[in-house]
This record gives structure tokens, C-alpha cells and sequence, in this order.
């Protein structure tokens, strides 16, 4: 039967893995495209989501009988501190024009990317899928945390409230109130190609991979600030992206589902840093430090602590999430090893001089409907991120304005 697979944020890091799995995969295979299938892959420019107008085109356009959506406002510690209520109601419009569109729509199914940012900031370790809403999130992302947590109230509140005690909760979520087939999957940290590479407002390993690059370009030192101890576990984005085809194909239970690598797989920020110089072929000082808490804007997850202090420079120590539930699920399953995934994304690292000229100009670099904001600064940001995002193919419809 034919479907239409709508992918909103498919210009992101999820999105362009998922895209790259569907197009690479055999067809017809378990994670490979489908016969009928036909998939979207829709970027900000397409629709702004926050606006239900825009929303609403989007679908009417397109009609998706399926939805993954990956769209939302993100952003670095910093950011995510200073803009609570920002991140809060852009990211609720995002959702709920998503899920009210989906059940106007009669879309099927809808998957719904929530964030381990979601779980209280004090809870029991591992994580998993019933502690979600069984305390309040870390204050450094109170508004983005919150806001992704609204799609699993929306999508259930029935099981919440059973969490919370309630022995005859109400029936109002979509599943119980409308019959929609909505879920939500809760990965840990992403990595992979075409992740955001920007210095000051990135995860990890892509700041991790674009110092390294840059010292080795300079002959400079590669000083990774922190005592590299803490342990994270990562999942390699097309490793991530199979897990959302699988979960479109296989799952059809309303309740979120932890997509992630074992807690028996976390990796240090040392040997993330170790991976990154190997595969980078840098061979000049390199050393992790306490002294340097420039470490901290390049965010582990987002929930690191911002004091400037060696006592507090590395964040949560660990926070391990068990992925019981998925494997009990999806079956045989091979996750990319991490040093595996982390030569590919170092490949994806912007390595071209006119890049950085773009960067010593001063230039805005953005599709021309970005241009209208007003906010400068996240022009600004946005301009960056697409920038690092697309340097590697540059196909994009850009215009340069000036600042
Ligand atoms: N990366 C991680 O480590 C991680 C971990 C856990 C969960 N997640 C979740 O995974 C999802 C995808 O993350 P990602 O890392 O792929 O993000 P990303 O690389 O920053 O991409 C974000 C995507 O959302 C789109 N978008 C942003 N604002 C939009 C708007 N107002 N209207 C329409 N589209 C909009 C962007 O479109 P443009 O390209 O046009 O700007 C882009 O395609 C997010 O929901 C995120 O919360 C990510």
C-alpha cells in the first residue's frame, strides 16, 4: 500500500541519516525503502513550524500518512540557560501543531523525538521509560526539557497518570481520546555526519572533532578542558536512524521507547577525545585539562552544569539509560562501534578556506526566508549552523547579507 513518510527537521542530523539509511539500504529490506513508499525530508524553510498555518500547508501538500518528527528549537547550554521560555514555547508550538496536524490529517503513525534531557534531573539510575515525568529536569534546560516532555503527556497521559498512582485516570490523550497511533523515542546523545560543527554552539564530539581539525591545521596545541572522565553513551546517528524505521514499521505501542547503546557501552570524554585525535591523524601536544573550561560550550548533553569551576567543569559524571526495553523489542540489532562512527564524522569536520573566509568576513550565510528574523544573533547562530551543515555540498539556495 502506499504511504507517504514525512520527516520533519530533515535537514538535521537525524533527518539526513535517515535519509542517507533509506537511500543506502537494500530496497525492500528491514530497514531499506519500501515498494510505495515515498519519503519526505522537510527542512525549516519548507515550514516554520511553530506557525500552524505553515503547518497545516505542509501537510496538505504532502499528506503524509506517516510522521517522524525531529524538528524543534535546540541549541547549546548556554543558549538553552538563558533562553528558557524561548526553547519552552517554540518547541511546544513545534509539537503541538505536529501532533494537531497529524490527528486532523489521519496521519497513521506518528514518532515524536523526545531527549534523555527529559528525565528528572534526581532519579535513579539507569533511566528508563517510566521515569520520565517522576520529578522535575535539570534547571539548565527546564523549558526544552518540559516542552519535549509535553508530546509524551499529550500522546499519554493515561499511563502518566497510572505512574503517578492513579488507580482510574481519565482517558484525553490521543490515543485514548482521538485513536492516533502517536509514540515518541527518547535517544541519548547523537553523533554521526552532518552534525552541527559550530565551535561555540555544538555537542561534543563535533566541537571535539573541530578543535583537533584546527590545531592540526594551525600546529597548535589540542587541549580538551575537564578532567575527561565523565562517561556518556553515544549512538551513532544511522544506527539511530534504523531504530526510527524500525520503531515506524514494528512498533505500535503509544508508550516512548529509550533508543540508545547499552550502559555496558559508555565511553569516556577522554576516549572520545583519544578516537577523535586518531582519526583526525593529529600528532601535535595534546593533553585534557581541568584548567580549561572552554570545554564547557561544547556541551556534552543538554544538561551540563555552568559553573566555570574544575570542580564542576565535567558536568553530570554519568548518566546511564537502559535500552532493556528496546532490545527486548527490535531483536538482533548491531551497533556501529564507536570508533567506527567516529572517522566518518570527522570526515563531515568543514575543512575549506572559503569556509573560514565566510567566518572572517563576518558574513551571514542563510536561506533567503531566514534573513526576515529579527533576532541577529540567532540569525546569526542559524547562519553557522547551516553553514557547517551544507559546506560539503553546497547546493543550497544562500544568499551573503551583510552584518
Ligand atoms: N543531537 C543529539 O544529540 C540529540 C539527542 C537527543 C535528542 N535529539 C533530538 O533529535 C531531534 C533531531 O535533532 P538533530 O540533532 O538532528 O537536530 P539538528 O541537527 O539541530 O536539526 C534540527 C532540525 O529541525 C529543523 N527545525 C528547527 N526549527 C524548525 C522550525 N521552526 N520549523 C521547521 N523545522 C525546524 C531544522 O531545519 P533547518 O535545517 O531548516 O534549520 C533541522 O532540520 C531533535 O528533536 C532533538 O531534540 C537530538
Amino acid at each position: 500500500m502506499a504511504s507517504v513518510i514525512l520527516v520533519t527537521g530533515g535537514t538535521g542530523l537525524v533527518g539526513k541519516a535517515i535519509q542517507h539509511v533509506i537511500d543506502t539500504e537494500p530496497a525492500g529490506s528491514r530497514f531499506g525503502k519500501k515498494g510505495g513508499e515515498t519519503w519526505i525530508f522537510a527542512s525549516s524553510s519548507e515550514a516554520d513550524l511553530r506557525d500552524p498555518e505553515q503547518t497545516r500547508k505542509l501537510y496538505e501538500k504532502y499528506k503524509p500518512t506517516h510522521v517522524i518528527h525531529l524538528a524543534a528549537l535546540v541549541g547549546g547550554l548556554f543558549k538553552n540557560m538563558k533562553y528558557k521560555l524561548t526553547f519552552l514555547r517554540e518547541n511546544i508550538l513545534i509539537n503541538d501543531n505536529i501532533l494537531h496536524t497529524s490527528y486532523t490529517h489521519q496521519t497513521q503513525k506518528l514518532i515524536s523525538c523526545l531527549s534523555t534531557c527529559v528525565f528528572p534531573d534526581k532519579v535513579e539510575y539507569p533511566l528508563d521509560e517510566n521515569k520520565i515525568h517522576s520529578g522535575p529536569p535539570h534547571e539548565s534546560n527546564f523549558g526544552y526539557a518540559h516542552a519535549k516532555r509535553m508530546v509524551d503527556v499529550q500522546n499519554q497521559c493515561v499511563c502518566i497518570l497510572k505512574a503517578h498512582g492513579s488507580t482510574n485516570p481519565s482517558t484525553s490523550a490521543y490515543k485514548e481520546e482521538f485513536g492516533c497511533n502517536f509514540t515518541s523515542a527518547i535517544p541519548t546523545n547523537v553523533f554521526g555526519p552532518h552534525d552541527n560543527f559550530d565551535l561555540e554552539d555544538s555537542h561534543v564530539i563535533p566541537g571535539l572533532i573541530h578543535k583537533c581539525y584546527l590545531a592540526k591545521k594551525n600546529g597548535t596545541s589540542f587541549i580538551v578542558a575537564g578532567t575527561g572522565k565523565p562517561l556518556r553513551q553515544f549512538i551513532y546517528s544511522y544506527d539511530l536512524a534504523k531504530l526510527f524505521i524500525w520503531m515506524l514499521r514494528e512498533y505500535d505501542d503509544v508508550e516512548p521507547v529509550i533508543l540508545s547503546v547499552g550502559e555496558d557501552e559508555e565511553v569516556s570524554i577522554k576516549h572520545v577525545a583519544d578516537a577523535i585525535v586518531k582519526a583526525v591523524g593529529f600528532q601535535g601536544d595534546y593533553s585534557v585539562s581541568c584548567l580549561f573550561s572552554l570545554y564547557l560550550y561544547h556541551r556534552f548533553d543538554e544538561e551540563v552544569l555552568p559553573q566555570f569551576d574544575t570542580t564542576r567543569a565535567d558536568g553530570q559524571f554519568r548518566k546511564p539509560a537502559s535500552n532493556r526495553k528496546l532490545l527486548n523489542l527490535v531483536g538482533d540489532f548491531q551497533f556501529t562501534p564507536f570508533e567506527d562512527g567516529i572517522p566518518f564524522t570527522s570526515d563531515y569536520v568543514p575543512n575549506s578556506d572559503e569556509l573560514s573566509a565566510s567566518f572572517g568576513y563576518h558574513c551571514e550565510m542563510v536561506p533567503r526566508e531566514l534573513r526576515q528574523r529579527e533576532d541577529r544573533e540567532e540569525v546569526n547562530r542559524i547562519a553557522r549552523h547551516w553553514i557547517y551543515r551544507h559546506v560539503n555540498s553546497i547546493e543550497l539556495n544562500m544568499t551573503f547579507i551583510e552584518t
